[in-house]
């Protein structure tokens, strides 16, 4: 039995790392799925569309316009007549010292993650009501929604923000039987951490600090999405689940 069968699923940053993963499996799962991408990945986006086995609708927008959200979840009900899932996926970071990072560094990095995730939260759960029957919000945070990361504070700090947001929400949502929870995955080999896995040196450092010892695939990450998002996680909510290997219980080795 396919556990998302006829859901309107829609993910932002859908051609990255994780984001392609959630696609493949929302998709094999039965879903219909909503391509979020930047406009200047249309062509790239639509590629991977056509990959996928299932009803599709590719759609640029800059996640950080509220404009540009609500175009998109507008755009997705008249092409499905719904939406039952939206995920936060699109998510950037910039690497400063704090003493150095510029204004720009900051928007930037608030606007992807933190904006984009309450104005589609926002706009889907308006659909949702709408339409009625409840929904879920899924939103993938970070490990570093917990834990400081030296040189990325504006990241930090906006997956902090999706760490109260959800909880908020969850709260918030909850008489429309809509459910909010995050992901926080650690150190996933995808495009976002090629610096890392490219450098020997830092490749190590890394895994010195993940308990199971290696990198994360992106299909990991998948798998407790279509758990969130299946009828299974219907009493989950307000929760974010770690996908990190353990990394966020570093052991002192003093
Ligand atoms: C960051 C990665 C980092 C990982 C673990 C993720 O949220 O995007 O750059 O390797 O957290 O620290």
């Amino acid at each position: 039995m396919q556990r998302l069968e006829g859901r309107v699923m829609l993910v932002t940053g859908a051609i990255g790392g994780i984001g392609r993963a959630l696609c493949k499996r929302f998709a094999n799962e039965g879903a219909r799925v909503v391509v979020n991408c930047l406009p200047s990945d249309l062509g790239e986006a639509e590629k991977f569309a056509a990959e996928l086995d299932a009803p599709v609708l590719v759609f640029a927008a800059d996640v950080s316009s509220f404009a540009e959200v609500s175009a998109m979840v507008a755009a997705t009900v008249e092409r499905f007549g719904r939406l039952d899932v939206a995920v936060n996926n699109a998510g950037i970071e910039i690497r400063a010292p704090f003493l150095d990072a510029t204004e720009d560094d900051w928007r930037k990095v608030l606007g992807v993650n933190l904006d984009a995730a309450f104005f589609l939260c926002q706009a889907a759960a308006r659909q949702m009501v709408k339409q009625g029957g409840g929904g879920r919000l899924i939103n993938i945070s970070s490990v570093h929604e917990d834990i400081p990361f030296e040189g990325f504070t504006s990241y930090c700090v906006s997956k902090g923000g999706m760490r109260m947001l959800a909880r908020n929400l969850a709260v918030e949502l909850a008489p429309h039987c809509i459910t909010v929870n995050n992901i926080a995955p650690g150190a996933i080999a995808t495009p976002i951490n090629q610096a890392v896995l490219d450098d020997p040196q830092e490749q190590k450092n890394a895994l010195s600090e993940i308990p199971l010892g290696r990198f994360g695939r992106p299909n990991e990450v998948a798998s407790v999405a279509v758990f969130l998002a299946s009828e299974e996680a219907s009493y989950v909510t307000g929760s974010t689940y770690f996908v990190d290997g353990g990394m966020t219980h570093q052991v002192t080795r003093y």
